[in-house]
């Protein structure tokens, strides 16, 4: 399998860089179609991975004021690639995002079928609007290529790192008690090769089972850590503190289930972390501790 990697510097890209080490990484333009052209013909991939995107620093407010780099990297680009990979037979994966929803349907959870109903913020809707595009192009043409999309939401993982939900949280003294899905990145990877291994098409929600609140997060890393308990922030206050608003929502496992992958929850990758916080977890405390023991707390209110 040769691997083409767009977006190997990012954050989720560096992650798929260590699952996939023979991958070949492209830093082109991928808004670019001749630079995708030149990339695609000099390094001759049978799958291309898309991890380019942008987020927005420090968060996805920076995207409401940037919506030309933003459709360009979130939009543009995936559309070329797409383009180019399905002239070639070339299987394409593509790096969606959960935030394109609000609620929990009803207690059911969002499944891959469902109509977005979040638009409260850019970045989400050039989420939804090159999901809503690629799925058309999805199958694959006489037998080759088609195009695989993971949704993620607010990855974590033991390591610490300024888009870690762990990281960010570990820095906020005001939470929202909202419940979320939420994506363990070495589950998330680990899930994506056995997709690409079976090239799996569609769009798949890449989070762990069960849905977690970020307060309850927010206070099992404190009491690990004999901090106070960071205080309750209400929806209304935070959705004013922000430029645009923030997804919250619960996504189906189900389709991931049928596929026969099965997840730890949510909450017992969270507390395998948390353990190796706590004082008496010190021999096994990675990075992220140390981050949690010294960051200064200030305030929570989710990114993506
Ligand atoms: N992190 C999250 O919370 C999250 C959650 C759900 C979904 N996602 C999705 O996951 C994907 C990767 O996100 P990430 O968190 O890894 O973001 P990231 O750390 O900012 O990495 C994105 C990478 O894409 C590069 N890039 C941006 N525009 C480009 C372009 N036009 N051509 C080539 N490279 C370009 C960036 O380079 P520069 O820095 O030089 O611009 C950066 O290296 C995105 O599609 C994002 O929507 C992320």
């Amino acid at each position: 399998m040769r691997i083409l990697l767009f977006g190997p510097r990012g954050y989720i890209g560096g992650h798929l860089l260590r699952k996939f080490p023979d991958a070949v990484s492209s830093t082109a333009d991928i808004a670019d179609a001749s630079a995708v052209i030149a990339a695609l013909e000099s390094n001759v991939p049978d799958v291309v991975i898309n991890a380019v995107g942008k987020t927005g620093t420090p968060n996805v407010d920076w995207c409401e004021d940037h919506k030309e780099e933003t459709f360009r990297s979130n939009v543009l680009g995936p559309l070329i690639l797409a383009e180019e990979c399905r002239k070639r037979g070339i299987y394409m994966v593509h790096i969606s995002s959960g935030c394109i929803y609000s609620g929990d349907n009803g207690g059911k959870g969002f499944s891959e079928e469902d109509v977005p109903n979040f638009q409260g913020s850019y970045y989400s809707r050039t989420k939804q609007w090159t999901e809503a595009m690629l799925r058309e192009f999805s199958d694959p043409v006489q037998g080759r290529g088609g195009i695989l999309m993971l949704r993620i939401r607010m990855p974590f993982e033991p390591e610490d790192h300024p888009k870690n939900l762990l990281s960010k949280v570990a820095k906020f003294t005001k939470v929202i008690d909202v419940p979320n899905s939420i994506t363990y990145v070495p589950d998330c990877v680990d899930a994506a090769a056995e997709l690409i291994a079976r090239r799996s098409t569609g769009i798949f929600n890449m989070v762990n089972p069960g849905p977690v609140s970020l307060y309850e997060v927010a206070c099992m890393l404190a009491e690990a850590q004999g901090r106070p308990h960071p205080e309750l922030l209400t929806q209304t206050l935070a959705e004013s503190m922000t430029k645009a608003a923030r997804s919250n929502c619960i996504l189906s496992t189900e389709k991931l289930l049928r596929e026969g992958i099965v997840l730890p929850s949510a909450m017992e990758r969270i507390r395998e972390i948390v353990a190796a916080t706590s004082p008496k977890g010190s021999a096994c405390r990675t990075e992220i501790t140390k981050s949690i023991v010294y960051m200064t707390v200030s305030f929570l209110w989710k990114e993506d």
